[in-house]
């Protein structure tokens, strides 16, 4: 039984993120994802997500590919989320490419490519435009 976490924020859930959620679990037989609480995106953006940590969780959760999520409240927390739930390997999308090696030591580390041209920047950008 091999484990895959990653993590994001998933807000205005999207393609990409079903991307890389299916891809992410085809790497393993079982997909942990760690969404962001609204107060950790806060803190990284100084902006909260337009869903809040609730909604997020009820998306991401039903996903096909998505057998468990958790609230990642602080980004230094990252090594203890991953023994707590037994990481064999960490998925990270390629915009992160090499943050993370330093937990090679606990489990493989692995970047995926993003889906191109889209972001929940970008849709909130276009929404904007046309409201
Ligand atoms: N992701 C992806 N392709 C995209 C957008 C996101 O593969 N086009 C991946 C990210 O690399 C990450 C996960 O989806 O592993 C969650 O990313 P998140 O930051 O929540 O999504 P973004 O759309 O990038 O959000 P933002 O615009 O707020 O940065």
């Amino acid at each position: 039984m091999k484990t895959v976490v990653t993590f994001g924020t998933y807000d205005l859930f999207h393609v990409g993120h079903l991307n890389i959620l299916r891809r992410a679990k085809d790497l393993g037989d079982r997909l942990v994802v760690g969404v962001s609480s609204d107060e950790l995106n806060f803190r990284k953006k100084q902006l909260r997500p337009t869903y809040p940590i609730d909604h997020r969780l009820a998306i991401v959760e039903s996903i096909r590919y998505v057998d468990e999520v958790f609230v990642e409240e602080a980004l230094e927390l990252k090594r203890q989320y991953l023994l707590y739930h037994h990481a064999d390997i960490l998925v990270m999308g390629d915009d992160w490419e090499g943050r993370f090696d330093e937990f090679s030591d606990i489990c493989r580390v692995v970047y995926l490519p993003r889906t191109v041209g889209i972001s929940s920047t970008e849709v909130k950008v276009r929404i904007r435009g046309v409201a």
